[in-house]
Order: structure tokens, then sequence, then C-alpha cells
């Protein structure tokens, strides 16, 4: 694999379709999926990713069935303190992004506990996207963009660019994802990083998550390094850069 992406991001699709072709509850799909993100954890650490971000929970997943959601945020806790000893040993940075006000207490304290422990590691960053939308993340930023116009801290007449606004995202000291690989065949972005992905490579595979294993990490990558990115320019100016 000749370009290694910096930022590569995955959609965790497909864990109720797995669960409900072998007859078992869409838990038990969820549950099956910790294994694959151990598997791309692992993939991503071994081959010098230097982000892995997973869309682990949308804001229109709040709209599940009670007992769905409770599983999974059980899943989440049962997952963080499974997994602490791990992402230490692998010298691994945790994060969680979204809008954690909407998380339980327990559960927030356990994701504060993981990434304060975790801060000053220097290897693979990881993030967590949970409760996240990439509308709500657009909406919270201009939220804090006004606030901080009318109390001065921005002046009146300064021009919004694009990348003060980047700085505003939830995602500010990520970059884009270079990335983004989404399971079980489904092609659309459901609400995930709106902004962020304007020209972020996109891979789609039929693969379920739970059954996504390095292999299959490898695919996307090796499609990815044939991708020519090119960022509204002309190949032959793409060429000449190099
Ligand atoms: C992805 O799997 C996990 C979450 C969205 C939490 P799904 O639960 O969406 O699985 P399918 O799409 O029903 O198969
Ligand atoms: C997207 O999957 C969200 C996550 C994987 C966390 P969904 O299964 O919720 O997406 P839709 O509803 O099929 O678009
Ligand atoms: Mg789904």
């Amino acid at each position: 694999m000749s370009k290694i992406p910096r930022h590569v991001s995955i959609i965790m699709d497909g864990n109720g379709r797995w669960a409900k072709k072998r007859g078992l509850d869409r838990l038990e799909g969820h549950k099956a999926g910790v294994e694959s993100v151990r598997a791309a954890t692992e993939f991503a650490a071994e081959n010098g990713i230097g982000f892995l971000s997973l869309f682990a929970f949308s804001e229109e997943n709040w709209l599940r069935p009670e007992n769905e959601i409770s599983g999974l945020m059980e899943l989440m806790v049962g997952a963080i303190i499974g997994e602490t000893s791990t992402l230490m040993n692998n010298n691994i940075r945790f994060r969680v992004i979204g809008e954690k006000s909407r998380l339980s207490a327990g559960l927030n304290e356990r994701i504060e506990e993981i990434e304060r422990k975790s801060s000053s590691n220097t290897g693979l960053t990881m993030v967590i996207f949970l409760s996240y939308s990439g509308k709500w993340d657009i909406l919270q930023a201009i939220t804090r963009y006004t606030s901080m116009v009318k109390s001065g801290e921005i002046p009146q007449n300064e021009t919004l660019t694009a990348e003060k606004f980047s700085t505003l995202l939830s995602t500010t000291d990520i970059p884009d994802p270079d990335l983004l690989i989404r399971t079980s065949g489904e092609q659309r972005i459901s609400n995930y990083m709106l902004w962020q992905s304007a020209y972020t490579e996109f891979y789609f595979t039929d693969v379920l998550w739970p059954d996504f294993r390095k292999n299959d990490f490898r695919k996307a990558l090796e499609t990815y390094s044939e991708r020519e990115r090119r960022y509204g320019k002309t190949r032959d100016q793409i060429n000449n850069s190099i």
C-alpha cells in the first residue's frame, strides 16, 4: 500500500442484520461488533494510521427502541472498562465526540476517566462518535460563533472563513477524514461528518460490521491508494505538483 491515510473513519453498520440472519436478538449483533472494533483498531495501529474514528451511535439512533438503546449504552460502558488496559498498553489516545449531555452520568464518568488517562499517549488516536450528528455539530458551532460575536470575543466585522469555522466544530483538533468506510451495503452518509467529509474518499462494502476483519480493512486501504485526490484541480496540475 503506497498511500496510508492519516485519518480513517468507519460507519459501523449492519449489526442488526447480522443478528437477524442468525435468529438472534439485535443486541447480539452489537456485542459481536466489539470484536470488529478490536480488529480495526489493531490494524490501524499496525499500519501507521494516525486517527481511527468510529461512528457508534447517531443522534437519530435515540429514536430506536428503549431496550436496544440501553443495551448499547451498557455495552459501551463494558467495552471502555474492558479495553482500558489494552488502549494504555498500546499507547492509544481515546476520545469521544458527540452530544455528551444526552449520555448517562455513569457513561460520562467512564469516558472522562479514559480520556484523561490516555490523553498523553502518542500512538493512534481513536475517536468514538457517540450521540453525534453532522447537523448537530454545525449548529453547535454556529451557536458558539454567535455568542462569541455577542461577547466581543470575535469582532463584529471579522469575515468568517472555512478555516475559522472548522475550529468551532467538535472535531477541531482532529484532521478531516481522508477515507470513510461504510459497511453493510448502505451508500449514504446518515448525518455523519457533513462538513468534515467535504473531500473525503468514500468506500462502501457489503460486509456486515460484525464480520469486518483486518483483510476487509486492507482492501479498503488498497482501493484508497489507487484514488487520485484532486480537490477541484485538473489531473495535470496534481501530477505537476508532485
Ligand atoms: C449499526 O448497526 C450500529 C448502530 C447504528 C448503533 P445497526 O444496528 O444499524 O444494524 P442494521 O443496519 O439494523 O443491520
Ligand atoms: C448510521 O447507521 C449510524 C451508525 C452506524 C452509528 P444507521 O443504521 O443508524 O443509519 P441509517 O438509518 O440506515 O441511515
Ligand atoms: Mg443500520
